[in-house]
């Protein structure tokens, strides 16, 4: 390599930065502004859309399934402790009771149309994050935080509706003090787990001994 190409490698950068470089400056002082304006509008309320509760195709009612006759959320959100979304059940999870609970029952029509076309029910999505930040259920409830801690009393509901905002707000929220949310992990679709005594301090035991530690990193959330 002669001693000339080696010079020019020396240079960090090419000759044309020097007509960008105004540019450049200009949008340093920027930057700032820019990046404040949008974490103003990260935490602003009008970005999410707490209580929404859209009308599904079938009047299925979790108070009645999931609160009246017990059934365990995973019986049909499976996926909820092994990957990031929660599957919604299929309709021959239905059919396994409706094939013979309430056969004939005309709210159920749409149910058994599903089955015989193999369509899915299209049902309504509720809560949805935008596409550029990074969910995670099983890392957040094979660390005990319950269903209840972020959709509410959703045994109660006849129509499911989005209990809180989703904000990056309400995450950072929880990952600064997870305590009064941490719960042993048998107890996590447990509506009505109490701990014993005070919330914060049982989960904060339980935080220092499985070392739980929610990060506050921007990359943890936007990859
Ligand atoms: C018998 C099956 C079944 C059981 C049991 C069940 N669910 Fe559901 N769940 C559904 C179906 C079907 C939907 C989609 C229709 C709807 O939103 O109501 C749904 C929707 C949801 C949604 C909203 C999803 C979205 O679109 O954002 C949440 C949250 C939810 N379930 C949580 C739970 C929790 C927590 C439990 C346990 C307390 C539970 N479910 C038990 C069948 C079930
Ligand atoms: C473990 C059994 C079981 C499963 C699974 C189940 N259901 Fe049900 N469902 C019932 C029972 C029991 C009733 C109450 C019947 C009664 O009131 O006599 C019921 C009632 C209903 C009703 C009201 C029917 C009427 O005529 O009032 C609808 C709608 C319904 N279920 C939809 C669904 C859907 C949709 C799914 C699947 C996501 C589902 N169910 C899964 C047991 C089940
Ligand atoms: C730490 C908060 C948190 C916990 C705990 C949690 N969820 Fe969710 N859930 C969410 C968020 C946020 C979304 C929206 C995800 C998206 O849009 O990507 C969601 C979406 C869902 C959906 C719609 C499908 C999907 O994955 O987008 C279902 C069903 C659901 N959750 C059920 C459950 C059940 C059942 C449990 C308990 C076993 C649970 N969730 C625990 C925050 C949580
Ligand atoms: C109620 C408390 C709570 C809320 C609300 C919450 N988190 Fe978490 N999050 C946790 C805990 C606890 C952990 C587990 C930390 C650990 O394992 O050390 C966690 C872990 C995570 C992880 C790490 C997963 C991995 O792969 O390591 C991601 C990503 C994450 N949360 C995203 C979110 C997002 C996005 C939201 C809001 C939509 C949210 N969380 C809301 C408590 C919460
Ligand atoms: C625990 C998860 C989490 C962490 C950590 C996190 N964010 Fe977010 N961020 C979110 C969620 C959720 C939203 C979507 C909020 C909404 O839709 O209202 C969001 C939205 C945003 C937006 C878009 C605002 C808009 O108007 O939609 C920006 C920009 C942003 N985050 C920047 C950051 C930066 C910079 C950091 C690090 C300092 C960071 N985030 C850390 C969860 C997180």
């Amino acid at each position: 390599m002669s001693l000339k190409s080696k010079q020019h490698n020396l240079f960090l950068f090419p000759r044309w930065m020097n007509a960008v470089r105004p540019y450049i400056a200009v949008g340093m002082l920027l930057a700032p502004i820019y990046a404040v304006a949008l974490i103003y509008y990260a935490f602003s309320p009008t970005t999410t859309m707490a209580r929404y509760m859209p009308e599904q195709p079938v009047p299925y009612s979790h108070a009645l399934h999931a609160g009246d006759l017990g059934i365990d959320c995973r019986y049909c959100h499976n996926t909820v402790e092994y990957g990031a979304a929660a599957a919604i059940p299929p309709t021959q999870v239905c059919m396994n009771c409706h094939a013979t609970i309430r056969a004939t029952s005309e709210k159920l029509a749409v149910v058994r149309e599903s089955f015989e076309s193999g369509m899915p029910i299209p049902w309504v999505r509720v809560h949805d994050l935008p596409d550029f930040v990074f969910f995670n259920h099983s890392a957040h409830v094979n660390r005990g935080v319950g269903c209840r801690s972020c959709h509410g009393r959703i045994d109660r509901m006849d129509t499911v509706y989005q209990e809180e905002r989703l904000s990056m707000g309400w995450c950072l929220g929880c990952h600064r003090d997870p305590d009064p949310n941490i719960r042993p992990v048998a107890s996590i679709t447990d509506m009505t787990w109490e701990a014993p005594g005070d919330a914060a301090r049982f989960g904060a035991k339980l935080r220092e001994e499985k070392q739980i530690q929610p990060s506050e990193d921007c990359s943890v959330c936007h990859r």
